[in-house]
């Protein structure tokens, strides 16, 4: 079977980005049974910048607790935390010794640290700690450890997918056909939903619209989101309009070639986000309350996280085992 896999990492509230980027694809892909299917919880990624006990696990919690409030079903997938499986931390060292310095110095995250660094004066490497250097490495694990076929991802990731390719290749051509290719699949239209401000939706620049908001702070954020000045009567393109792109995302078919019509005859932008809340919030109802419930019964969560991890590594163990093998490794 092949497999599809993503993760998302607990570094602040799930957002609009990640859900229309990755969560809606993946369980958009799920119903797919002639796949495996493979959705995760990436806390020891956001070990990179959250150094802090109560709010990592916090963090946590709230993104299993996204996935499934919005319909994930932890029995037709494997559904797990990240850090309860170690076979993926030994194959990040075994894979460290196959990705070369000079593509670590490459990937796009470290590279942004090192470029504003250098704008400010300040030493290149300074608030780079080595999680965030080999970052790259441990998703490539993430993805090689499960022989993933796909990852739905945003734009930002992809990067890091064709880096785990890089990682596979070099690994294979020295010891074989080990590790399966891996290819991202991003929605061309959204794969970089931009913030309140307009840049990328990004926990980072704190211009994000989490999704689970209560629905008045909800309608606020939306009132937010920058829009240009063309007047409210003045026709305006729909296919330049991030509310448009933004409302394809939750309404019907029907509701959408409404909108765009109304676009072209021209609507307010107080309108056009009125109807967004409207059609959002439709949608949202139901997973909120369920996100809400879950998040007040954590010991749920671990529940679940434990039948997962069992599954992940029915896959992890055995594999890592044949790895190790090829290696000259004692097993
Ligand atoms: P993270 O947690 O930053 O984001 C989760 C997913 O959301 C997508 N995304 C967006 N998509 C469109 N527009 C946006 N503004 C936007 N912001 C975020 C991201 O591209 C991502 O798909 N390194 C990963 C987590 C990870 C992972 C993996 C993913 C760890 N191991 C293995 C795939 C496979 C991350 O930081 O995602």
């Amino acid at each position: 079977k092949s497999t599809i896999l993503t993760g998302i990492k607990p570094t602040g509230q799930v957002h609009l980005g990640n859900y229309i980027g990755a969560i809606k694809p993946a369980l958009e892909l799920a119903k797919m049974q002639t796949h495996q299917h493979a959705y995760f919880v990436a806390d020891y990624h956001s070990l990179t910048k959250i150094h802090h006990a109560e709010e990592l696990r916090h963090l946590s919690y709230g993104i299993a607790a996204t996935w499934l409030a919005l319909g994930l079903d932890p029995e037709k997938v494997i559904f797990y935390r990240q850090s309860d499986v170690p076979e993926v931390f030994e194959l990040n060292w075994i894979l460290a010794c196959f990705a070369s310095k000079g593509l670590m110095n490459r990937a796009h995250a470290y590279k942004a640290i090192v470029d504003q660094n250098r704008q400010l004066d300040k030493d290149i490497d300074s608030g780079v700690n080595m999680g965030i250097f080999t970052y790259p490495i441990l998703m490539a694990a993430d993805i090689l450890m499960f022989q993933t076929d796909i990852v739905p991802v945003g734009k930002d990731q992809v990067q890091h997918v064709e880096i785990a390719r890089d990682i596979a290749d070099s690994f294979n051509r020295t010891y074989g056909d080990t590790f399966k290719l891996p290819e991202y699949k991003i929605q061309e239209e959204t794969a970089v939903l931009p913030g309140l401000d307009g840049r990328k939706m990004s926990k980072s620049y704190n211009n994000t619209i989490p999704l689970f908001v209560e629905p008045k702070k909800l309608q606020k954020l939306i009132n937010k989101i920058k829009t240009d000045s063309t007047p409210p009567e003045e026709p305006k393109d729909p296919n330049q309009s991030v509310l448009f792109s933004i409302y394809k995302e939750f309404a019907t078919p029907l509701e959408i070639e409404k909108m765009r019509e109304q676009y072209v005859s021209g609507i307010s932008w107080g309108e056009a986000k009125k109807q967004l809340f409207q059609v959002m919030n439709r949608f949202l109802e139901e997973p909120r309350e369920k996100y809400n419930e879950l998040m007040a019964s954590p010991e749920k969560l671990d529940e679940i996280l434990k039948r997962g991890v069992e599954k992940a590594r029915a896959v992890s163990k055995p594999f890592l085992k044949e790895i190790k093998c090829k290696l000259g490794m004692n097993v």
